[in-house]
């Protein structure tokens, strides 16, 4: 990771009226290793739904794939633990797949290819390291038909119109008959959506306040971490779980030099993770261009993969 887009982009962040910093850098080792904790939480019910579908249905999305060889791209792949599901199901059925696991964090990809190489050594992976919006670009040398994934809920990150765009960028690195597979969080009961965002052992306060810490380390910054909390809030009416640090008291931090000043509740954004209906995704794959969409669900009706073709 460039620290000097890293510097750029918090003291960016942390100069607007209403303070916000990028979910991106919450990933670093040890973000990466919170975030495994999170995936494990009793409240965090996202990867259990998504690896229930996985279990029963890959065999049905993989059965809307016609080419046999075929590149399955997946962007923020993390760990890639669930995708040796799906990858496995798709040699169960005769597939040639090459995969090629996308991630911010160079850590995390070593241990996703050599994690697929003693699961499935059938499997040429390709890792790209990098900002997927700066890698996406090398897609163009590949020539297979494609598969590209969006696990984790990861689209929740992009709010209103962001997602909508980046979803039409995705569309771009696609041919005609290619697909776009996309874990998405459903909206659900309300109170259900904010338990997953307020976990009562304070793992998810754990998780912001480290990317606080992380900035300390990396761009010799002050901040206190025990002068700020977690705060998460779901709003039913548009569908958006919120995250934010809140400042406990008037102070100020030191970022490499630049003062901050933060007035006692004063919060910092850090993440957003919009829930959708399928109803919404159905509008969301024809504002996108894509010509077809369709969704697999988990048996509770929380989650959705949901397959567009190009
Ligand atoms: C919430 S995790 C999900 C991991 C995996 N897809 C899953 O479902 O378990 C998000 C992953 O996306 C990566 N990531 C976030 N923003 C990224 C970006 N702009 N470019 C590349 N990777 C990114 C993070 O490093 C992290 O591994």
């Amino acid at each position: 990771m460039d620290n000097q887009e890293f510097r750029e982009e918090v003291l960016r962040g942390l100069s607007d009226s209403k303070k916000h910093l990028p979910s991106k850098y919450f990933y670093d080792d040890k973000g990466s290793a919170i975030f495994q904790e999170i995936m494990e939480m009793e409240e965090y019910y996202l990867p259990g739904c998504e690896v229930e579908i996985l279990q029963n249905q890959s065999k049905d999305i993989i059965g809307e794939i016609l080419s046999e060889e075929i590149d399955v791209i997946e962007l923020g792949a993390g760990d890639g633990t669930k995708t040796i599901v799906f990858l496995e199901e798709m040699i169960r059925l005769g597939k040639k797949p090459t995969y090629v696991p996308m991630d911010i964090s160079a850590d995390i990809l070593k241990f996703n290819e050599e994690n697929i190489a003693s699961r499935l050594p059938e499997v040429p992976v390709v890792p790209l390291v990098g900002d997927y919006f700066l890698t996406m670009s090398s897609l163009e040398e590949r020539k297979n038909p494609r598969l590209l994934m969006f696990m984790g809920s990861n689209i929740g990150n992009f709010h209103g119109e962001r997602a909508i765009e980046f979803i039409r960028l995705i569309n771009g690195y696609l041919q005609d008959g290619d697909f776009f597979l996309m874990g998405v969080d459903l909206k659900k009961n309300p109170h259900i959506i904010r338990a997953a965002y307020n976990d009562k052992d304070g793992i998810t306060k754990r998780f912001n306040l480290n990317l606080l810490e992380r900035i300390n380390r990396e761009l010799s910054a002050d901040f206190d971490l025990a002068a700020f909390d977690h705060y998460g809030v779901y709003n039913p009416k548009d569908g958006a779980a919120l995250s934010f640090l809140v400042s406990l008291e008037d102070q100020e931090v030191s970022i490499g030099g630049r003062k901050f000043s933060f007035e006692k509740f004063e919060t910092i954004h850090t993440e957003v993770s919009q829930k959708y209906s399928l109803k919404e995704l159905d509008q969301l794959a024809k504002l996108t261009n894509f010509s077809w969409d369709r969704h697999f669900t988990d048996s509770k009706g929380y989650y959705s993969l949901s397959l567009f073709r190009k």
